[in-house]
């Protein structure tokens, strides 16, 4: 792709970020709806500080836009919690974003030589990443608008078309045992991703689809959540503890009846839709019922570049894996992206949501996320 249409690319990943904090009030820009989730003003801070860390501190040695403020917007400087309580009043942040955002925009428009020699430009490596974390600052942010809609919801009695459960959906697809290639190249590659790597695989079986609505209501009403041996020790521990007996947005009608409530209120949930508002846990536990795995991503990657999938990008899928280097990787551009998370506590998702912007969407995308996370759009698909 061209540099100027890379460029509007991320005008149109920071547009969408903007747009997210204007359509908010005051109140909703600083709270936080989610332990897990900062408040939406601050992702539109973080995003608008990180443009200027790697297009004006990195690249041409500026730090006059970036060094004030980077004990808020560096994650690790301020906990979560206290990030609504330093934002700015949502207008002047506002007034900062876009004035900045433009500026960038002119920035990458009217290059100086010199600077387009810079390492971090080659390839428009640096465009490509900005798009990417704007992109992925944005499914966040929609997550936030999830929780906050949820905090908010109240029942109203309201009638939903009901789900009906559905056995397991058999449609599966043979891959041949061999050795496949997984991996991305730069510029649009993440440091994860690369280099490419030779994966040896026995023969498997993966489900065509992921596991829908229907399906999982299927293993709810079997006693899914009160069969303890269907999960882990550490999954069933976690399932008492917080006291888990549906995806995270699905609510029960006074009728009985499933239904789900997301970012514009509740909704009829469609049987034949990927589930979501999963964890690992509750993916696997699933998998056990259904007599199957999860794939390792690899497996799942593999399948998917054969065209083997459908309905990807419509749901993050949790692998049966953690998230790992690959042999030879190297941080880049900046070690905390994947370096901190190869803990042995996160696992690797493929595919994307239907809140997941193209940009991010690609085979080799590796998504990283701790077991017991339900707030990210995540459903699951099967192997035998
Ligand atoms: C890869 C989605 C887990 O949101 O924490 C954003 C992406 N990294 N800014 C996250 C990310 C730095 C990351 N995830
Ligand atoms: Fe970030």
């Amino acid at each position: 792709m061209s540099t100027d249409s890379l460029i509007s690319e991320l005008e149109q990943a920071q547009s969408l970020v903007l747009a997210l904090v204007e359509d908010a009030d005051e109140t909703a820009c600083r709270s936080q709806y989610h332990p897990d989730l900062s408040p939406l003003g601050w992702h539109l801070g973080h995003c608008v500080f990180t443009d200027c860390l790697w297009l004006h501190e990195k690249i041409r040695g500026d730090n006059s836009v970036t060094e004030p403020i980077a004990d808020l917007y560096i994650p690790p400087r301020t906990p979560k919690s206290e990030r609504g309580g330093l934002l700015p009043a949502k207008d002047a942040l506002l007034t900062w974003a876009r004035e900045l955002q433009a500026f960038n925009l002119h920035y990458l428009r009217n290059l100086r030589p010199e600077w387009k020699e810079h390492p971090l430009l080659q390839d428009d490596y640096i465009i490509h990443f900005l798009i990417q974390h704007n992109s992925q600052h944005y499914e966040t942010m929609l997550m936030v608008l999830t929780q906050k809609a949820l905090a908010e919801y109240q029942p109203n009695g309201g009638r939903h078309q009901p789900l009906l459960p559905k056995a397991l959906n058999g449609e599966r697809v043979d891959i041949a045992a061999g050795h496949y290639r997984v991996g991305g190249t730069r510029p649009t590659a993440y440091d994860n991703e690369v280099p490419p790597q030779k994966a040896d695989l026995g023969p498997f079986a993966i489900g065509r689809h992921p596991v829908s609505n229907a399906e999982y209501l299927a293993f709810l009403e079997d006693g899914g959540y009160r069969r303890q041996e269907l999960w882990e020790p550490d999954g069933w521990a976690w399932r008492q503890e917080n006291g888990i007996c549906r995806p995270d947005h699905w609510r029960q009608s006074d009728q009985g009846d499933w239904f789900a409530v997301g970012l514009r209120g509740s909704y009829d949930l469609t049987g034949s839709e990927p589930v979501s508002g999963i964890s690992h846990f509750e993916a696997r536990a699933f998998a056990r019922w259904a007599g199957a795995r999860l794939p390792h991503e690899y497996q799942w990657e593999a399948a998917c570049r054969i065209g083997a999938l459908e309905q990807t990008g419509r749901v993050w899928e949790w692998c049966d894996n953690t998230f790992h280097p690959y042999q030879g990787f190297a941080p880049f551009p900046y070690p905390e992206y994947s370096q901190p998370w190869f803990d042995g506590q996160h696992f690797s998702l493929r595919g994307g949501s239907l809140y997941t912007r193209p940009a991010v969407k690609r085979p080799s995308f590796r998504n990283f996320y701790e077991a017991g996370k339900r707030h990210i759009f995540a459903g699951l698909r099967l192997v035998f």
